[in-house]
């Protein structure tokens, strides 16, 4: 916005590690390559372990560190609460910065269960402030784009909808019991952790699920004791052990209002697949297939090319004409991971700007949570779930 003042906005973030990094340079980054009405200026960013948070708070660019979350949310100076912490502290955080009148930006899964994701959504809802879950994968410019061709009907009628998200981080029996593979802190495994993000993409591309059927399994019952190090590494390995309480793979079936089957995957035990967030699409018209490892393409079959030339084709998403490409680089100049971030963060301070609510939001985080909790119950019960549509 060459010219305007641009209006701050005051970030105070909890947590500092994988996504501490991530949201970071989002908010750094936003103003480079977007006119964003609002300037994020990084106030301050709290931890727990006073050397590390430190270290983040010089590293990030943040103005100050705290050892206490409690005093971030005390701050009047701060408009904005960033949660980046492991799923238990979710809830008790966000209400204490909803009451505080801040806005929220916070990591998925909303929650440990669905009463307390609907407790944090009402809370958030009657106080009016803005809140957004960080389903990030929505915010790639080949998912944007997807939705718009499934919107405009370009493979018509969806039959099925097929995901799966790979990886192998834990195949390792020695990786140690880090919280991800703690029931009570992270809620469930590969379930919450990444099959959230397939559940949360399948509602977006093509609308709500109606009921299903699952079954989870952990394959190592017992882990060295220690804990994230950053991104996906681990530390601390000794010589006690303690027990693995979430699923490490899970296959869901499923069934969605617009009649369609899908059918969903989430595992930690793929060997060979890092981050391979993946699904497929068909229709009656033709086929969509997108793989995060390979972001910034989106494969598309159309039944009524000509005979012999019919098959997948690749599209490049980095022309103008695809959302958030032309706030990068020319065309064929490819983006990452990080961007997903920067995307989400325009849409957040742009619906604070213009008053809006912006989405994914917290009734996308109870929607999700719901479908989590049904997995769980339908592999315990071996038997099909009814999704509950009822968000009070
Ligand atoms: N959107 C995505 O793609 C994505 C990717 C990874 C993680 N996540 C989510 O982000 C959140 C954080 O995950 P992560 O990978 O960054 O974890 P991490 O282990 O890398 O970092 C967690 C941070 O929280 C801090 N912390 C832990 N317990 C705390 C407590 N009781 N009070 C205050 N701070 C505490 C830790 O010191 C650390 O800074 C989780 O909810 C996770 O599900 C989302």
């Amino acid at each position: 916005m060459v010219g305007v003042k641009q209006k701050p906005i005051r970030i105070g973030m909890i947590g500092y590690q994988f996504m501490g990094k991530a949201h970071s340079h989002a908010y750094r980054d936003l103003p480079f390559y977007f006119d964003t009405p609002l300037k994020p200026e990084l106030k301050v960013i709290a931890g727990r372990d006073e050397e590390a948070v430190k270290e983040a708070q010089e590293r990030f660019g943040f103005e100050a560190y705290e050892t206490d979350w409690r005093k971030v949310i005390e701050r009047d100076d701060i408009d904005v609460i960033d949660i980046v912490t492991p799923n238990h502290t979710h809830k008790e955080i966000a209400l204490a910065a909803i009451k505080a009148g801040k806005h929220i930006i916070i990591e998925k899964p909303l929650a440990l269960t669905v009463e307390d994701a609907k407790e944090m959504y009402q809370a958030a809802k009657a106080s009016g402030v803005k809140h957004m879950i960080c389903h990030n994968y929505r915010f790639a410019p080949a998912i944007q784009f997807a939705k718009q061709l499934i919107d405009q009907g370009k493979i018509g009628r969806v039959f099925h909808y097929r995901a799966n998200y790979l990886q192998d981080f834990i195949i390792d029996p020695d990786f140690p019991l880090v919280w991800r593979l703690k029931k009570e802190i992270a809620g469930s495994g590969a379930l919450g952790d990444i099959g959230a993000h397939s559940l949360d993409l399948a509602r977006f591309l093509i609308g709500e699920f109606t009921e299903l059927t699952s079954t989870m399994e952990t394959f190592i019952k017992e882990r060295p004791l220690g804990e994230m190090s950053g991104g996906l590494s681990a530390k601390g390995s000794s010589d006690q052990k303690g027990e693995v309480t979430v699923d490490d793979a899970v296959a869901i079936i499923a069934r969605f209002e617009n009649g369609a089957l899908g059918t969903f995957e989430a595992t930690r035990f793929a060997n060979g697949n890092r981050n391979k967030n993946k699904f497929e699409i068909n229709g009656e018209k033709g086929s969509i297939r997108w793989d995060m490892e390979d972001m910034n393409n989106l494969e598309l079959y159309l039944s009524d090319d000509a005979p012999g030339e019919q098959g997948f084709h690749l599209i490049n998403c980095t022309e103008e004409v695809h959302p958030y490409a032309g706030a990068y680089w020319p065309a064929g100049h490819i983006i990452g991971y990080e961007h997903t971030f920067i995307n989400l963060v325009d849409e957040f301070f742009r619906a604070i700007a213009e008053d809006y609510q912006p989405k994914p939001d917290f009734e996308d985080g109870v929607r999700n949570q719901i479908l989590l909790d049904a997995v769980e119950k339908s592999a315990e019960a071996k038997s099909w779930v009814t999704i509950e549509q009822e968000l009070e």
